[in-house]
Order: structure tokens, then sequence, then C-alpha cells
């Protein structure tokens, strides 16, 4: 048997009545013995002598993935995971967003053409649409079907021309194919420090590639793609954060909303939709800088909805022409900015700037220097500071120089 059999037959246990209980006992002793991988393993094989070594293994592996999932994506239930899998797969709260574009727009058919683990087809299931979904690999393939019951699970490479046009044939004109390409190659290199899969930022190169995607002969197509990708201009795109991280972008090839480009913003459960407004006014440029400073949430700056902020907040100005940081008198409510008091601008030579820190007691900062090609390390390494929240030192432009600005967070401020 190879190694790819052997594994293929593991997921279908796992996906079996026969793994229920051991995968049950296999999440209570690893809650037990936290950090104790073996006697995890001793506890395990006590509550179930019969199961098989690799069988041991794998729910033990599933009970430290189920873990790592509720953590970083508040995703619980009965679903069955690699790690490779997880840290490609959609947030449940951006999935099920999506489903109701989708769903609201008219479609009742989804072909989905990178299946995974299924959080996207979940999500299309739970908004009422009938899913038939792809995925070439034939672990994920088992673990897909586990873990969206309802959707039709084809073991197949999505650009397979044949198979392709036999599953367009049954789409009707509002009904929607949906791709979220692999965009890291699990047979890859990996980051030595996460032993994550590097992320191909060649759309060329993923998987499928984006020049079939843009070829699939239906007039509905929607991919999850990188944020970092320039969208075809006559697709439309939103870019999605979840608590201000920057998590995806999506891209329709149709109107599937009344904007070409929109930041869509979701923190601590609260939605902010913010449309780019191509013929919007652009916020007026601070004559000079108000004790606050702001940060956009960067689904605002990578959608280019900054005018848009003005809605929200009629209190900013743009720091400058060439700066992403906005100024305003008090800080900001809008979960679509984060507020900073402005203490100071340190000048001079570093030694000076090192003698500004040190007379105001700054030990720890937070470089943010998005406005300019800088490492962060290196800013605190000059400037004698350790990293840390209390403070945070912002490089950005002013009039044509770098500047850096000494601030304070607003919950430090509010003590
Ligand atoms: C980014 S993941 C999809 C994640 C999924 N949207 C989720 O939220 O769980 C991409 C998946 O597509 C599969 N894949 C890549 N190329 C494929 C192809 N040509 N045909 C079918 N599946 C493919 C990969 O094996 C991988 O499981």
């Amino acid at each position: 048997m190879t190694d790819a059999d052997g594994r293929r037959r593991i997921a279908q246990w796992l996906s079996s009545p026969l793994a229920r209980e051991p995968l049950h006992h296999a999440v209570q002793t690893a809650a037990e013995h936290p950090g104790d991988p073996l006697a995890a393993a001793a506890a395990l094989r006590r509550q179930c002598p019969d199961i098989e070594p690799p069988q041991a293994a794998a729910v033990l592996e599933q009970a430290h993935l189920r873990r790592l999932a509720d953590e970083r994506y508040g995703l619980t239930g009965d679903l069955l995971l690699t790690r490779d899998g997880l840290e490609q797969a959609t947030r449940p709260a951006v999935a099920a967003r999506r489903a109701g574009i989708l769903a609201r727009g008219g479609a009742r058919r989804v072909l989905d053409l990178t299946g995974g683990l299924g959080l996207d087809d979940i999500a299309f299931s739970d908004a009422g649409l009938t899913v038939t979904t792809i995925e070439r690999d034939p672990v994920t393939a088992v673990l897909l079907a586990h873990n969206c019951p309802a959707a039709r699970v084809i073991e197949a490479d999505a650009t397979e021309p044949k198979l392709l046009a036999t599953l367009l044939a049954d789409l009707g004109p509002d009904d929607v194919v949906f791709v979220d390409p692999a965009r890291r190659d699990p047979a890859g290199p990996r980051d030595a420090l996460s032993g994550r899969a590097r992320p191909e930022r060649d759309p060329g190169k993923w998987s499928p590639p984006w020049p079939f995607v843009l070829d699939v002969p239906h007039g509905r197509i929607v991919a999850k793609v990188a944020p970092g990708f320039s969208p075809p201009a006559d697709w439309h795109a939103e870019w999605t954060s979840v608590d201000r991280t920057l998590v995806e972008c999506t891209v329709y090839s149709w109107a599937a909303f009344d904007a070409q480009r929109r930041a869509v913003l979701l923190t601590r459960g609260l939605l902010t939709v913010l449309n780019a407004e191509p013929g919007a006014l652009p916020l007026a440029i601070a004559a000079r800088p108000a004790a606050w400073l702001h940060e956009p949430d960067p689904a605002v700056v990578r959608a280019g909805a900054i005018s848009a902020l003005a809605t929200l907040d009629s209190d900013i100005t743009l720091f400058d022409a060439d700066s992403s940081w906005l100024t305003g008198n008090v800080p900001s409510s809008t979960p679509a900015l984060r507020s900073f008091y402005l203490v100071e601008e340190l000048v001079g030579s570093t030694r000076q700037q090192r003698r500004q820190l040190a007379d105001r007691g700054v030990r720890r900062a937070t470089v943010k220097s998005r406005d300019v090609d800088v490492q962060p390390r290196g800013v605190l390494r000059d400037l004698g500071l350790a990293e840390g929240p209390e403070h945070v030192l912002v490089l950005t432009r002013r009039a044509g120089r770098v500047v850096t600005l000494l601030a304070e967070p607003a919950a430090a401020r509010s003590d």
C-alpha cells in the first residue's frame, strides 16, 4: 500500500462512524493534557485499546487541529481538518456573507471548482444553495464529503474540459461558478518559522491558474483571491478584513453589488461596508497635524475607499497626499479607523531622537511604517527600543519627507 493509499484509508476511517468514539476521547484527552502529547496518547490508548497506532495518531491530530480552528476562526463542530486545508480555508463569517450575496442575487446552484475542506460549501448550503464541489486531492475530497454532506462532491481535476462542460451545462444564468485557487503548494517550500507552505504570488501559478478562471465559459464567476491581487478592471471586487486583519479579496465577474470596488470590515461581529466611489471628492489635506492620528483599516486602503471615510467621521483630514494616515481633533469612534494620540514628532539625528524618547521614558514601541520602505526591527534597534504596545512610532510622509511620529494608542489615553 502506498503512502497516499494509507492516508486516504485513514481519512475514510475518520469519516466513518467507527472513528466517532475515538475522536471524542482524543478531543477530551488532548484538553486534559495540554502541551503533553505523549500523556494524551497514553490516555487515549487506555480508553480505546482496539484502534491501530495510525488511527490514534490521526484522531489526536484532529483534536489538535480542531483546537487551532476554534482559536483562530471560532470554528467548531464535527469537522475533519488538515493543517494545509485549514490554513487555506475561508473564515465562516466571511463565507456566510459571500454566500448571502449569491443567494440574494438569485443563484440557486453553485459549482465550486476547488472544494478544499468545504468551509465555503457549508456556507453555500446553509444559504439554501445547491452545491456541486470538485476537489482533486483524494484525502481532502473524503474530508470535504464528511464536512459538507449536503454537497455533491466530485473527486477530480476541475480543469478537465469534458467534466467542466458537463457541470456548467447544469447551471442557469444566475447560478455561480466559485473558485478559491490553491495559492500554497503543500509539497513546495515552507516558511522556516511557521512551517506554513509559502504563498505563490504569481496568479498564473495558482491552482487552477488565473487565466483558466478567466476563460471559464459562464456569466457569473466568483473568485476568492489574495488581498494583493489586482482584479480585472471590469470585475467587481471587495476586500474583507476581520478585526483589522486583511484576509481576502473576492472578485465577481458581474455587477453583484453597486460599486466596482469596496471594503468590507467585520469588526467584533459588526459589519461596515465602504464603497470606493471613483467621482468622490478626495479628503482635504490637513494644514497641520491635529491632536489625533487615525489609521484606516487595511481593507479600506486596499479598496481605495479612503474618501468614503468622510461619511463615517466628518472630523478627519488626510495627514498628507502621500500618507495613508488621517488626522483629527478627537479619537474616532468608527471601526474603520484606529486612533492614536500624537505625542510629538521626533526630529534631528538618530541620537537626538533617542534622547527625545529617553526624556519621555519611552522604552517600547510598535513601528507602523506602511508608507515608508523600512524594516520595523531596524527602526527599533536604531532608536534603542524594544517591541511593545505602549507607544507607536508612525513613519509616514509629509511635504515630501519622511517623518517619525511618536503616538499613544487611544486606549492608553482613556486610562
Ligand atoms: C484554497 S483551497 C479551497 C478552500 C475552500 N474554499 C475552503 O474554504 O475550505 C483550494 C483547494 O483546491 C484544490 N484544487 C487545486 N487545484 C484544483 C483543481 N485543478 N481541481 C480541483 N481541485 C483543485 C486544492 O487541493 C485545495 O484543496
